[in-house]
C-alpha cells in the first residue's frame, strides 16, 4: 500500500487523486489480492448515490485481512484481547490462529445454513469471538450487522426487521466494568413478537442461566463439531466488488435509525489506505482502538483497517474507568501500544479523574494518538498531547462518519501539519466543500459553512438498506450534486478544517450519535406523555447532554420525580441506556410558532442556560411559555 511520508508527497498524491481518481485508486488497488480484476475503477452516478468502485472485480476481504498475512507472517500477532477484569488472562491470536478461528466460525455459520447475502445480526460483548463472527460472515459472504450491546430489545427488533435478518449471534451476557448485560435475554425479548429467525447462535460466556428456545444453538457444541470435521481449508466466498459487506444502523435527524450499507472492495481499499497513512503504521506496531465493534470505528479501525495492514490490534472488553481511571494506560504499558485511538469523551473523563492515574505508567511505547467521534476541545487536546503523549506524539484528529466508511479529514501523523482542534486537511480522494444555506459553494477561506463532499470516494455509503430513496433524501438532496455530512465546519486561511458540530437535529452524546426525533418518539411512548422536545446542550464530559422538555397529561396531580423516572425507563426500553436524558423537565407548554412548529432554537438557549440571549419570541403563539420553562429549569437545576 502506498505510504505518504512527506508533506510534499501528500500534495502530489492529493492532486492526483482529485484530477485522476481512476488512476490513483487503480494504483492503490494493486496492493491487494483479487480473485479477478475490475473492468472499471469508478463508475455510476454520484448525484443519485449510485457510485460503484472496482466494478467487475471479484475478491474476498478476508483473503486480504487474514489469509495473506497468515501466509507471509503466520506468527505475527493479529489480535490481542484484554479482558474486563485485569486479573483474567489476556488472549492473543497470531494471524495463523486468527485464520483458523475464523475458518471454524465460518464453517459453523455454514452448518447453520447461513448463505451468501444472508443478514446476520451480531449482538455481543467485546470478546474475540465477536471479531471472529464478523470476519466469518465476511468470509462466507453473509452481510454482518453488528448491534451495540447498549441497545434495547425494541431497537434490536426494529433492526432485525429492517434488515430482514435470518440469523443472530449473541452470548449469554457481557461484562463492562462492574456491569453485566444479559444479552441473550434481550435477544429473547426482541424475538418475543414471533420474528421468524432461523437460528440464534449463543456463546455461553459467563455461564449465566438462559432460556433455550428451539432456534438456539450452542456456540461451543457447534465449535467442537466443526473442529472434529477439521474445516481448516475453507476459502472465502468469491464476492463482487460491490456486494454488501455490512449494514450498520445509525441515527439521523428523522425517523428510525437507518441501515448504512458498505460494499466490499471500496471499503477494503479505503480502510487499509487510511489506517496506514493517518496513523503512519510501521510493520510490527501495536494499535489500540478503544471503540466498541458495535460502532463504525470498531469495524474500520479495530478490525478491518489494522488487519488489512497485517498490524496487531488490541481489543478491550471493558471501560476506561474500571477498575480505575488508569486502565487505558495500564493496557498501553502492558501491550506496548504504539498507536492509540480514542474519543474526546474518554479523554475528558480521564483528564477529570486527575493526572495521578498516569503516574508510574510506562507510556513510552506510544507514537501516535488519535481522536474520533466528536469535536475535541482545546483543553482535552492539550492534556492528551502533553500528559499522555508527553509532548512527542502527533495527534490525529480524524473526522469521518458511519456513512463515509473511514477517515475523511485528518492530518497524517507527523507527516502533514497538525493544528489543535482542527481535523486539518482532506485525505487523498476527498474533496470537501463548504456550502452556504442557499447551496452556493463558499470558495474563500476563513469561513464557516455546511460541510459537503463533491466527489465520490471508494468507501462511501452505497445505500440505506431496503430504501435507496432515504439514502438520497438524507445525503444527496439537500445540496444536489454533493454528499452532505450534516456537519458545519470552519476553514482557516490555510485551507484547514475545524468541525463545528452537527447542523441538523442529531446529537453527539459521548461520541454516540442520537437523533432528537428518536428520543422524542421514545419519550412519547411513556404513559401520560402528550408531547416532548429534545435538544442537546454542552456537557463537560459527554460533549453533549440530552435535555428533554415534556408535556404530560394531568401533570398537576402527579408526583414529578415518579413521572421523570417512568419516562427515563421508557427511553431505556425503547432505545437503550445510551439515550437516557441527562435533564428532563415537565412543562405545560412548548415554544411554538403560530403554525405549530417547535422553536428549538429557544429550547437550545434555555438548555444552555443562556436565558438572556433567547432573542425574539414575538412570533410565538404564546410567548409566556418561555418564562414558565425558564422558571422550571432554574428550579430543577439542583435535582438533576
Ligand atoms: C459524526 C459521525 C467517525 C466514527 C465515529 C462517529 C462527528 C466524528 C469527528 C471529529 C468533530 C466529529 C460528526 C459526524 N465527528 N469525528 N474528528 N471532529 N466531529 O461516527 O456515529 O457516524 O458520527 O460524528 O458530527 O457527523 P458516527
Amino acid at each position: 500500500m502506498m505510504k505518504i511520508t512527506s508533506f510534499q508527497a501528500y500534495h502530489v498524491a492529493y492532486q492526483k487523486s482529485i484530477e485522476s481518481p481512476d488512476e490513483f485508486w487503480e494504483e492503490m488497488a494493486q496492493y491487494f489480492s483479487w480473485r479477478q480484476p475490475w473492468q472499471e475503477v469508478l463508475s455510476g452516478d454520484f448525484a443519485s448515490a449510485r457510485s460503484e468502485w472496482f466494478r467487475g472485480a471479484k475478491l474476498n476481504i478476508t483473503d486480504n485481512a487474514i489469509d495473506r498475512h497468515a501466509l507471509a507472517q503466520p506468527h505475527q500477532m493479529a489480535l490481542i484481547w484484554e479482558p474486563n477484569d485485569p486479573q483474567t488472562p489476556t488472549r492473543s491470536f497470531t494471524y495463523l490462529q486468527l485464520q483458523q478461528e475464523v475458518m471454524k466460525v465460518a464453517e459453523m455459520l455454514r452448518t447453520l445454513g447461513v448463505k451468501k447475502g444472508d443478514r446476520v445480526c451480531i449482538y455481543m460483548g467485546m470478546v474475540p469471538e465477536l471479531t471472529f463472527a464478523v470476519l466469518a460472515c465476511a468470509r462466507i459472504g453473509a452481510i454482518h450487522s453488528v448491534i451495540f450491546g447498549g441497545f434495547s430489545a425494541k431497537s434490536i427488533a426494529d433492526r432485525l426487521e429492517d434488515a430482514g435478518a435470518q440469523f443472530i449471534i449473541t452470548m449469554d451476557a457481557a461484562q463492562r466494568g462492574n456491569k453485566m448485560i444479559p444479552l441473550k435475554s434481550v435477544v429473547d425479548e426482541a424475538l418475543s413478537n414471533g420474528y421468524p429467525i432461523q437460528k440464534v447462535l449463543v456463546l455461553d460466556y459467563l455461564h449465566t442461566p438462559c432460556n433455550h428456545a428451539h432456534h438456539d444453538v450452542d456456540w461451543k457444541d457447534l465449535y467442537q463439531q466443526v473442529e472434529a470435521m477439521n474445516a481448516y481449508a475453507t476459502k472465502g466466498q468469491e464476492m463482487d466488488a460491490e456486494d454488501p459487506l455490512f449494514i450498520l444502523y445509525t441515527s439521523g435527524s428523522t425517523g428510525k435509525p437507518k441501515g448504512v450499507v458498505h460494499s466490499t472492495a471500496g471499503y477494503m481499499v479505503w480502510t487499509a489506505f487510511t489506517f496506514l497513512n493517518v496513523f503512519q503504521y510501521q510493520p510490527g506496531e501495536v494499535h489500540f482502538c478503544t471503540a466498541d465493534v458495535g460502532w463504525v470505528t470498531g469495524h474500520s479501525y479495530l478490525i478491518y483497517g489494522p488487519l488489512l495492514n497485517g498490524a496487531t490490534s488490541v481489543m478491550f472488553e471493558g471501560v476506561p474507568n474500571y477498575p480505575d481511571a488508569g486502565r487505558f494506560w495500564e493496557i498501553v504499558a502492558k501491550h506496548k501500544v504504539n498507536l492509540f485511538y480514542t474519543a474526546p469523551t474518554a479523554i475528558r473523563s480521564l483528564m477529570s479523574a486527575g493526572d495521578e492515574w498516569l503516574e508510574g505508567k510506562d507510556l513510552s511505547s506510544l507514537r501516535v494518538l488519535g481522536s474520533v467521534g466528536e469535536p475535541i476541545n482545546q483543553e482535552a487536546w492539550q492534556w492528551y498531547h502533553d500528559r499522555v503523549g508527553k509532548g512527542n506524539c502527533p495527534i490525529v484528529d480524524t473526522f469521518w462518519q458511519t456513512e463515509t466508511g473511514g477517515i475523511m479529514i485528518s492530518n497524517l501523523a507527523g507527516v502533514t501539519p497538525q493544528k489543535p482542534v482542527f481535523a486539518t486537511l482532506p485525505l487523498p480522494g476527498v474533496l470537501p466543500v463548504l456550502l452556504d444555506d442557499q447551496g452556493m459553494e463558499i470558495t474563500e477561506n476563513n469561513v464557516t459553512g455546511n460541510l459537503c463532499f463533491a466527489q465520490p470516494w471508494p468507501s462511501m455509503i452505497r445505500t440505506t438498506w431496503g430504501d435507496h430513496e432515504r439514502c438520497l433524501l438524507n445525503y444527496f438532496t439537500t445540496y444536489p450534486g454533493y454528499y452532505f455530512t450534516g456537519d458545519g465546519a470552519y476553514r482557516d486561511e490555510e485551507g484547514m478544517y475545524r468541525l463545528a458540530g452537527r447542523v441538523d437535529d442529531v446529537l453527539n452524546v459521548s461520541g454516540h450519535r442520537i437523533g432528537t426525533a428518536e428520543v422524542e418518539n421514545a419519550i412519547n411512548h411513556a404513559p401520560q406523555v402528550i408531547e416532548s422536545a429534545v435538544v442537546g446542550y454542552p456537557h463537560d464530559i459527554k460533549g453533549q447532554g440530552i435535555f428533554a422538555f415534556v408535556i404530560c397529561d394531568h401533570q398537576h396531580e402527579m408526583d414529578i420525580p415518579s413521572i421523570q423516572t417512568k419516562i427515563v425507563k421508557t427511553v431505556v426500553e425503547q432505545i437503550g441506556p445510551i439515550a437516557k436524558p441527562d435533564r428532563l423537565v415537565i412543562v405545560s407548554g412548548l415554544p411554538k410558532t403560530r403554525s405549530g412548529k417547535i422553536m428549538r432554537r429557544i429550547l437550545r438557549k434555555i438548555a444552555e442556560g443562556e436565558f438572556e440571549s433567547i432573542g425574539d419570541t414575538t412570533t410565538l403563539l404564546d410567548p409566556s411559555v418561555v418564562e414558565e420553562i425558564i422558571r422550571i429549569v432554574t428550579a430543577n437545576k439542583v435535582a438533576h
